[in-house]
């Protein structure tokens, strides 16, 4: 694990877009696993920028993220799909046919879950997988007690991830109670993981994952330390709380 420590969120947010640039530049047809709330959305306004400036190509780029709502239309104001066509699809020349979202709204999830795990596999996995972090330990909408060995599934969000979304929309009433996700096994299969982790409200969370190395199915950040290429970029609040020894140590 690499940890890259940012005095703010506009330089986390630099940093991992320059991070996301060089894939996309090194091979025009990578796989880029996104994920949505508000720590990545700094880094999509940068892509966006250098897009702009620079021209980097996205038109043979895929995109999969890692989590929806379930029971929200596509369409939805608040479904996560909106969220990627106003933060970052619709300012980048990606087609709409590369981008992959798990649908909220289908019949039958058991299905929807096996043809998102085909379908990642089926477009050469993930070359970059973006991760936020919740306070409890969430990656995607892996609420902590889940097993690390789970590919994408429906989860019941927790009453502390709904009260954290609730930003998002009108009312915490408003927020759906479970969600589908990408599932850490998946997310362990991305070939890079970049976790960014901005603000005192991650800290925390931030000094459980790295002040030891306890991996354990309660905390599901934990599992990031299986993984042989993880980049941890994170701002000062984020790692207040982590041991000066331990922001070198990795
Ligand atoms: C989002 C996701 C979540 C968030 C996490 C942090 O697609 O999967 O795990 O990354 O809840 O959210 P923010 O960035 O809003 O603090």
């Amino acid at each position: 694990m690499e940890i890259i420590r940012t005095s703010n969120y506009m330089e986390l947010s630099l940093k991992a877009a320059q991070m996301v640039i060089k894939v996309v530049n090194d091979n025009p047809k990578a796989v880029l696993g996104l994920a949505t709330g508000g720590t990545p959305k700094g880094t999509y306004e940068k892509l966006i920028k250098d897009h702009k400036e620079n021209h980097t190509d996205y038109s043979n780029i895929q995109t999969v993220n890692l989590d929806e709502y379930l029971g929200i239309d596509p369409d939805d104001a608040n479904s996560y799909r909106t969220f990627m066509k106003q933060h970052l699809f619709n300012e980048i020349n990606i087609q709409e046919k590369n981008t992959h979202i798990p649908n909220g709204q289908v019949d039958n999830y058991e299905n929807e879950c096996q043809r998102y795990d085909h379908l990642i596999q089926d477009i050469g996995g993930i070359d970059i997988q973006l991760l936020g972090i919740g306070q409890n330990g969430h990656i995607g909408f892996n609420e902590p007690g889940t097993p690390f060995s789970e590919t994408t599934h429906i989860v019941n969000l927790t009453h502390d991830t709904r009260k954290a979304n609730a930003r998002f929309f009108k009312d915490i009433k408003d927020v759906p109670s479970q969600a589908i996700t990408l599932g850490i096994k998946n997310i362990l299969e991305s070939r890079l993981i970049l976790l960014l982790a901005s603000g005192e409200n991650k800290a925390k969370a931030m000094a459980r994952l790295l002040n030891g190395r306890d991996i354990s199915e309660s905390f599901p950040a934990s599992a990031l330390h299986l993984h042989e290429h993880v980049v941890v970029i994170a701002d000062e609040a984020a790692l207040s709380l982590v041991d000066k020894q331990k922001r070198s140590a990795y």
